[in-house]
C-alpha cells in the first residue's frame, strides 16, 4: 500500500537528501511544500505543493490531505531571516503549526523533525527555539524521531563561514580522531560533525520504521550510517 509523504524544507540541504532517498521509492507518494514552484529536482512521485507558512488557516487544508509521514527540515539563520522574530517564526512558529496541524487531521500518523545538538539543554535563541518545537512534539503524542545533528557538512551554495570553516578544518580532524581514540565515546560523537546525506538517511529510515505510539531521538553516532570506520562521510 503507497505511504504518504509530507516533506517541509524539501529545498534545504537536508531536504534535498530526504528527497533523493524518497525519489528511490516508488511505494511512497511525496508531496513537498515549497515556497517557490519548480524548486525541485523532478521525480515520478513527488508533487510539488506551494505552501505560504504564513497563511495560518493553509496548514490544516494542506495536513488533511493523506499524510502517514510528515518531515520537518525548515530553517534559516537570523542574518538570512532579517531579525530575531523572522528566525523564529521559520525554525519555531512554522514546525510547530505543521505538528499541531498534523495532530489534528492525522494522529496516527509520523514525523521526522530534524532539529539540533543541544536542543535538550537549550541556551540561546536557536537552541531554544529547537527546544519548544521538540517539547510540542512530545505533547503531540504523534510518533516520532528527532535528529539532533552538530554542525552539518554539505555543498551548500550559500556562503556560511563558520560551516565553512567546520567542514574544511575541524571536521576532518574531529572525525579521524574520534575513530582512532574516541570510538566508544558517544560525547564525542555527539559533537561530530555530519554529513546531510547520513543524517538524512538515519532520520528517514528510522522514521519509517518507528513502530506507532514510540518516539526516538537520533543524535551523535546514530547519525552516522557508516559509522566511524567511514570518518563520518556518507
Ligand atoms: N547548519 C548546521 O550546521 C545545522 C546544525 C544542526 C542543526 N541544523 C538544523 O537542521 C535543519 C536543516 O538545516 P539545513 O542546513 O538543511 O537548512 P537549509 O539548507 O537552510 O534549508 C532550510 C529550509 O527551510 C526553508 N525556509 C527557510 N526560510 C523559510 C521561510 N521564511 N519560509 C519558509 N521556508 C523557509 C528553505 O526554503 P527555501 O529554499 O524556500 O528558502 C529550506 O527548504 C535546520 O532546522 C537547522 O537549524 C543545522
Amino acid at each position: 500500500m503507497t505511504q504518504h509523504v509530507v516533506i517541509a524544507g524539501g529545498t534545504g540541504e537536508v531536504g534535498r537528501q530526504l528527497l533523493a532517498l524518497l525519489a528511490d521509492r516508488p511505494d511512497l507518494a511525496v508531496r513537498a511544500l515549497v515556497r517557490k514552484p519548480g524548486s525541485l529536482q523532478a521525480a515520478p512521485n513527488l508533487q510539488e505543493v506551494p505552501f505560504d507558512y504564513e497563511d495560518a488557516t493553509a496548514y490544516g487544508p494542506t495536513l488533511a490531505q493523506p499524510c502517514d509521514l510528515l518531515l520537518i527540515a525548515l530553517g534559516t539563520t537570523i542574518a538570512k531571516a532579517g531579525n530575531a522574530e523572522a528566525f523564529l517564526r521559520v525554525d519555531r512558529d512554522y514546525p510547530m503549526r505543521l505538528i499541531s496541524a498534523l495532530a489534528t487531521t492525522h494522529p496516527e500518523a509520523k514525523v521526522g523533525l530534524v532539529s539540533s545538538v543541544g536542543a535538550d539543554h537549550p541556551r540561546g535563541l536557536y537552541l531554544g527555539a529547537k527546544a519548544t518545537v521538540e517539547a510540542e512534539l512530545e505533547a503531540s503524542g504523534l510518533t516520532h524521531v528527532i535528529g539532533r545533528p552538530s554542525f552539518l557538512r554539505s555543498s551548500r551554495k550559500e556562503i556560511r563561514v563558520l560551516e565553512i570553516a567546520v567542514d574544511r578544518l575541524i571536521a576532518p580532524l574531529w572525525l579521524a580522531l574520534g575513530r582512532v581514540a574516541f570510538a566508544d565515546s558517544r560525547g564525542w560523537w555527539r559533537w561530530a560533525p555530519v554529513h546531510v546525506r547520513e543524517v538524512a538517511t538515519t532520520l528517514l529510515d528510522a522514521a519509517l520504521t518507528l513502530p506507532p505510539g514510540q518516539r526516538r531521538v537520533l543524535e551523535g553516532i546514530d547519525l552516522h550510517s557508516g559509522p566511524i570506520n567511514q570518518w563520518g562521510k556518507p
